[in-house]
């Protein structure tokens, strides 16, 4: 089921105004080398599009498994949206994770590092399946998303989960529990366990082999992930928890004491704090006495995966990764889907809300990330739904059927 293989394979998953326009969210708003594509335009129309609207330049990182045709989906779209509002989108696409790995032995390839960089912002689907699931964990195609996320220095991590009225009942919770769900998840995503050293294998004083990584997180790495969640709380309902494991680790300790001191700045903002195995159990049992958590890389893995279950699929989770300055880097929540790959059974939609998570934070461009989000929900209120969040009494369709809805939506 998609929904399995997305959490357990591979996720896949701005400039200072970027970081300006995350924090005025609300909780109201929904919520190799490089193969270039640049669509072809004839100088005329390129000129009467300059003169008449917006141009951006956006590097497309489909990946793997399901990639592609979700990928395709969200191009489709925002060409649509753009003609609507008069934008211009200038789509290049590049190679991470699988793809890059068979066309070039390296999961991230320079080139693309680089296309991303001198873009205005990525659009990215998913990465990793079976077939690069033995690599050594240095060339597997994880590490071209870790290596982007670092390269791009997205820090920030926003992960909504909010519960729409439509897919109530995909949950697997009950309606009360999940009903009015909306919250948001602050990830840090460049630091933490996942990029602390020293890190690798060896062997201990008894001559067993082992395995390590290190937790660390340094001061000024705490307060910039804590200043951006206070700032997203602020705008929210001004509730901010910061989930850690202070009983037991120092680097939690740390974290903890650091958040303390950047909440004496947002004194309006309600601060708590949480350990991780009850912040987990708290999120299933009582899922609406949160607002915004703000967490470690490896806990924020953990916690989205968990959370978005409370909205029926993790294949309707978009998120945003930004840093303070350049490009963000937009992508669902959900992995690569290897299992379902190529079989038009993919659910498309956490692509499309990621693109309209890019128009929104990136580009300040609401009407237009209101419009694709409204497409989204029209069609679910229209009652067509991908396998995934499937119920009785709807209509399921593929992939490519629910882009084509999508776009009569948009169109109109
Ligand atoms: C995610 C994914 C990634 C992560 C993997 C694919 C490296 O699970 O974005 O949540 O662990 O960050
Ligand atoms: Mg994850």
């Amino acid at each position: 089921m998609m929904t399995t293989t997305m959490t357990t394979t591979t996720k896949p998953s701005a400039s200072g105004l970027t970081m300006r326009r995350a924090m005025t969210m609300t909780s109201s708003s929904m919520r190799g080398k490089a193969a270039s594509v640049r669509v072809p335009h004839t100088r005329a129309a390129r000129a009467l599009r300059v003169c008449a609207g917006k141009e951006y330049s956006l590097t497309i990182l489909p990946g793997d498994g399901i990639g592609p045709e979700i990928m395709k989906v969200a191009l489709a779209c925002m060409n649509e949206v753009g003609r609507k509002h008069d934008i211009t989108f200038n789509f290049t696409e590049a190679l991470v994770g699988g793809a890059a790995i068979d066309a070039h032995g390296t999961p991230l390839p320079d080139e693309t590092l680089a296309q991303c960089k001198a873009s205005d912002a990525v659009l990215l689907a998913a990465i990793g399946g079976y077939k690069w699931d033995s690599l050594p964990s240095a060339q597997r195609p994880e590490q071209g998303l870790l290596g982007l996320r670092a390269g791009l220095g997205v820090f920030a991590n926003l992960r909504p989960a909010n519960v729409l009225p439509q897919l109530i009942d995909a949950s697997t919770l009950r309606r009360e529990v999940v009903e009015g769900t909306d919250i948001m998840v602050v990830r840090e995503l460049t630091g933490g366990i996942y990029f602390g050293k020293p890190k690798g294998f060896g062997v201990n004083e008894a001559g067993e082999r082992i395995g390590f990584n290190t937790m660390v997180y340094s001061e000024p790495e705490v307060d910039r992930i804590a200043k951006v969640a206070f700032e997203i709380a602020r705008k929210r309902q001004g509730r901010l928890c910061s989930v850690e494991k202070a009983n037991v680790l120092e680097v939690s300790q740390l974290w903890k004491e650091r958040v303390i001191k950047v909440h004496e700045d947002f004194k309006d903002v309600e601060l708590s704090h949480m350990y991780v195995d009850n912040a987990a159990m708290q999120l299933i049992r009582r899922p609406t006495q949160f607002d915004t958590i703000v967490t470690g890389n490896i806990f924020g893995d953990i916690l989205s995966d968990a959370a978005s279950m409370l909205t029926g699929s993790i294949g309707m989770l978009p998120s945003a990764a930004i840093g303070l300055e350049g490009p963000g880097l937009y992508e669902p929540v959900h992995g690569s889907a290897p299992d379902i790959a190529g079989q038009d059974k993919a659910n498309p939609l956490a692509q499309v809300l990621s693109a309209a998570m890019l128009l929104r934070y990136q580009f300040g461009e609401e009407a237009a990330a209101a419009q694709l989000e409204k497409a989204v929900n029209d069609v679910l209120d229209d009652g067509y739904r991908t396998g995934d969040i499937m119920q009785e009494g709807k209509t399921q369709v593929g992939c490519v059927k629910m882009g084509e809805l999508l776009l009569e939506k948009l169109a109109k």
